[in-house]
């Protein structure tokens, strides 16, 4: 789908990280995180994919900081992804752009490549049905060479035996939420989208957006951390655990 009409892509690229900010005041410290581990453990030449890319956010700090890296950014959202081409292109042909429904079981075809160094999702796969979750992780395993890497930034919930430390983390989120939230300038999620709705020019491609994502359910409530480390280790990860944490907003590696 083309989009017509100027819009000033740059400007609601900045507006999404600033937006994605609110919810998130660490996300460059969990990108970093992320990126460490990368830049640490894989050759420089590594090929990732940006799962459930959005606009490409971690795409374009992964190929600014490893000038050598290939990235390949997968979501369905036709806005984002218009949104990441516009803005980020091809990154001097280093960056590829994929529509994909990640429930498709299929969907690992459309890459275009059979095997990749990483993979690598931020505030993303809690969209995913605990089925979803699962198949996916077996798919991911197929497709990350053995020594490569899955690295998950999320919110994922302590276990039901900890219900203090389950507690003290929503009450934390939800409190520093409201504070950032409110604050002068802010913008959230859905203040983002009906933004972004009313461009003439992106009315077509907001109704597209709306049809793809009928089958979701809003839910605030993360999931467990247990679902993703059990499917990574059935899936055949040998290795699964988190490397960085801010009560239940972590990062979960798992090493094929
Ligand atoms: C909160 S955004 C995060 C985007 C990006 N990873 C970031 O950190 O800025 C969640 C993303 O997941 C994508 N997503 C959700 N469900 C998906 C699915 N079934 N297939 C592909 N992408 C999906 C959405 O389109 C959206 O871009």
């Amino acid at each position: 789908m083309s989009v017509t009409g100027a819009v000033d892509w740059d400007q609601w690229l900045r507006r999404w990280d600033a937006q994605q900010t609110v919810y998130l005041p660490d996300r460059e410290s969990r990108f970093d995180a992320m990126l460490d581990v990368v830049q640490a453990l894989l050759p420089e030449t590594l090929v990732a994919l940006d799962l459930a890319s959005g606009p490409g956010s971690l795409s374009q700090r992964l190929l600014r900081r490893l000038p050598k890296a290939r990235c390949i950014a997968v979501d369905l959202d036709p806005v984002l992804l218009a949104m990441g081409r516009a803005v980020l292109g091809n990154f001097g042909r280093r960056l590829a752009w994929v529509e994909a429904d990640l429930r498709d079981r299929a969907w690992a075809e459309r890459l275009g490549v059979r095997e990749v160094d990483a993979v690598l999702t931020t505030t993303a796969l809690h969209w995913l049905e605990p089925d979803d979750v699962r198949a996916l992780c077996t798919t991911l395993a197929q497709l990350v060479r053995p020594g490569g890497v899955v690295l998950n930034g999320d919110h994922l919930a302590f276990p039901l035996h900890l219900p203090t430390l389950q507690q003290a983390a929503r009450t934390l989120k939800g409190r520093r939420l409201e504070e950032r939230r409110t604050a002068p300038g802010a913008e959230d999620w859905d203040q983002w989208w009906a933004a972004i709705e009313a461009v003439p020019a992106l009315r077509e491609l907001c109704a597209e957006r709306k049809r793809r994502f009928a089958w979701r359910e809003k839910n605030d409530t993360p999931p467990p951390l247990e679902l993703y480390e059990q499917a990574l280790a059935d899936a055949g990860f040998r290795e699964v655990g988190v490397i960085w944490q801010n009560m239940d907003n972590r990062v979960l590696m798992a090493v094929r």
